[in-house]
């Protein structure tokens, strides 16, 4: 597919007025994105796991204008308050999509939006908050055109979403998604995310993903700098050939079970994508103390416990502790007892695999 086939000629009805809703998932990336061409286009391919605990919900509401406008009519609520600070971003967002989205000047929009998460975490909400209002905006248009088909749907709510965030492409459907051209990958596309689509072991289904808050200040650096970074960064080719390397290597992976190579190749694509930040002009560390002391913890007690749980983080100082269903209790204590202090005021997130976003 290509970018024009997500431009519509007509739609078949009309409609006046409406409401839709959707809840949309965050997502953590195994193998990162990290690195960008224009229009969202990523650098190399990536891999992540749904998340289900931390999510987004957005109501959409639209009403036809008297006359179409050559300019978008929207509110935004944000946890029951009017935010006019977030407008910009959702205008510019709207700017993106008009092309693909030609009924948008033509309706009068509220959304509301909130998160399961605090706002201050340090959780990127990107993610789930552009693919929720990427699948009302599709649910809008599902409603002019309803013959479309559900692969389509899909395909176009992720491919909105990657225009809002790129991350956010891998938001829509799946507990594994993969998004970016992977030559090995059957499917793989630059332009939207697919659900992964070869055999993936049942131990890779039931994961847990409790998530340390490390760092809830906001981020000395933006991951919009961090991606731009990479154009002239002196080990971007390298580290863009690794990522479609790890993500050749997990396929087998995840075919067997191997938690051991899953873990190796997962622990070095979090280290390598700040390694990427340490190796850029300018530098910049988005790790704090705790991090490694949390990463060192996680060693020490994989070592001793024989378990399989292992650490991802992205772009700032939070860890995500990932492991296995069969081995929680032992894992959950450990965090109770050994990582939970290291976090600010105490504060973590129990989340786990989940399967996509759902319309409410
Ligand atoms: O979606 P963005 O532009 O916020 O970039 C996210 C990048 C990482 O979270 C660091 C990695 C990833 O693949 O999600």
């Amino acid at each position: 597919m290509t970018e024009k086939d997500f431009i519509p000629s007509t739609y078949s009805n009309e409609i006046n007025e409406g409401i839709v809703a959707w809840k949309a998932p965050s997502n953590i990336a195994l193998v990162k994105y990290w690195g960008k061409k224009e229009n969202q286009i990523p650098a190399n391919p990536s891999v992540s796991f749904t998340l289900d605990a931390c999510a987004t919900k957005t109501i959409l509401s639209f009403k036809k204008k008297e006359t179409r406008t050559d300019s978008f009519s929207f509110d935004f609520w944000f946890e029951g308050k009017s935010k006019d600070d977030f407008k910009p971003k959702i205008a510019t967002f709207f700017d993106r999509v008009e092309k693909y989205l030609p009924f948008l000047k033509s309706y009068d929009l509220k959304i509301e939006s909130s998160n399961s998460f605090p706002h201050s975490s340090g959780i990127a909400s990107s993610a789930s908050a552009m693919s929720a209002l990427a699948l009302c905006l599709m649910d809008v248009e599902k409603q002019l055109n309803p013959k479309m088909s559900e692969d389509f749907f899909n395909r176009k709510a992720s491919f909105l979403a990657r225009l809002g965030s790129g991350s956010a492409a891998r938001s829509i459907e799946g507990s594994l998604v993969q998004w970016g051209d992977h030559e090995e990958t059957a499917g793989s596309s630059d332009l939207y995310g697919i659900k992964y689509p070869y055999k993936v072991h049942s131990v890779f289904k039931k994961f847990h993903d409790t998530i340390l808050l490390v760092d809830k200040g906001q981020k000395q650096v933006s991951s919009t700098l961090g991606h731009d970074l990479m154009h002239d960064h002196p080990f971007a080719e390298r580290r863009f050939d690794q990522a479609h390397k790890n993500l050749t290597k997990l396929k087998s992976i995840f075919a067997s079970g191997n938690l051991e190579d899953f873990i190796k190749i997962v622990e070095s694509e979090a280290l390598t994508l700040h390694a990427m930040m340490l190796t850029s002009h300018p530098y910049f560390i988005l790790m704090k103390p705790n991090t490694l002391e949390i990463i060192n913890k996680i060693w020490a007690f994989r070592e001793h416990s024989k378990t399989h749980v292992c650490f991802t983080l992205d772009a700032g100082a939070n860890v995500h502790v990932l492991y296995p269903e069969s081995e929680r209790d032992e894992v959950y204590q450990f965090i109770q007892d050994e990582l939970v202090a290291h976090c600010q005021n105490g504060q973590y997130i129990c989340d786990r695999i989940g399967f996509g976003a759902k319309k409410m």
